[in-house]
């Protein structure tokens, strides 16, 4: 299969290798230094594309990969409010995308499983829940993808939560916090160097603590969630989440 990168920062470069691994040609690779070259005719050249580029850039560059008739698979997060624009977008250009926060399969399982605890937590409404995610000082956007996700899944299962809270913690002195109320899923983004992702979900009580988490060694797995879904999507036309691939049910 023949592969458009978009994007050669830490992701693509990895996703390059993998995929080169997976027996995929690399056909055009777009960077900062190389806009220009993101034309629908050299996209044409690809049977997919994968978007790891920053939430600035993404938006115009699923637009581009639909009017060139080319699938992408987009990593990028942090333009989640633009999910309804960028699916209508694409189903009236009868084009194919797929977008998720997380491409690994362990965090695909984690998102299951999290949604299968908050289901039983829900009838233990003496625990308080919440999420933390750490990641590297270099993160643009807060909280993580991943951790939206982790929390849509409590809130949609946890009666006592209706939305969630992010507060950003870094090395910097602390901001005076607002107090939470009750009915808020407190997410607490810690930005740390060299991190490439943990995530945790929180159920504690005055008798014990439960704690689920995740820990990235590294971004391989991101990478290689990323090709299996170029490979997936690349002869469909449709806009799909991740867990459209993956099949979890048991
Ligand atoms: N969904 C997932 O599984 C997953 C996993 C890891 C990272 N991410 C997300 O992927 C994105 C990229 O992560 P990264 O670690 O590779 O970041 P990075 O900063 O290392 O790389 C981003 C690259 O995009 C380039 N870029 C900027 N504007 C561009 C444009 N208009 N067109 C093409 N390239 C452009 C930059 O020059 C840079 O090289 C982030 O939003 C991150 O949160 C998602």
């Amino acid at each position: 299969m023949k592969i458009a990168l978009l994007g050669y920062g830490k992701m693509g470069k990895i996703i390059e290798k993998i995929a080169i691994d997976r027996g995929h040609e690399i056909v055009l690779k777009i960077d900062y230094d190389n806009l220009h070259e993101l034309t629908v005719e050299n996209l044409q050249k690809a049977d997919a594309a994968i978007e790891f580029t920053t939430p600035a850039s993404v938006l115009h560059n699923i637009d581009v990969c639909i009017a060139a008739g080319v699938p992408v698979v987009v990593g990028t997060t942090g333009w989640y409010d633009h999910i309804a624009d960028v699916k209508d977008k694409c189903l009236q250009g009868n084009g194919a995308v797929m977008y998720a926060s997380n491409y690994s399969v362990g965090v695909n399982v984690f998102f299951k499983v999290n949604q299968l605890l908050a289901k039983i937590m829900n009838n233990y409404p003496y625990y308080d829940v919440q999420v933390e995610e750490i990641h590297h000082m270099q993160k643009l956007d807060s909280p993580s993808g991943t951790a939206i996700t982790i929390a849509e899944g409590i809130l949609d299962n946890v009666a006592g939560k209706s939305n969630w809270t992010n507060v950003l913690i870094t090395d910097n002195p602390e901001t005076p916090q607002e107090p939470l109320k009750p009915e808020q899923l407190l997410i607490e983004s810690h930005r740390i160097d060299s991190v490439p992702g943990t995530h945790t979900v929180i159920y504690d009580s005055e008798v014990d603590t439960i704690e689920f988490k995740h820990t990235a060694h590294n971004r391989n797995g991101f990478a290689l969630g990323a090709v299996l879904a170029a490979e997936w999507l690349q002869h469909k036309k449709g806009f799909y989440t991740v867990h459209d691939m993956f099949n979890f049910d048991i």
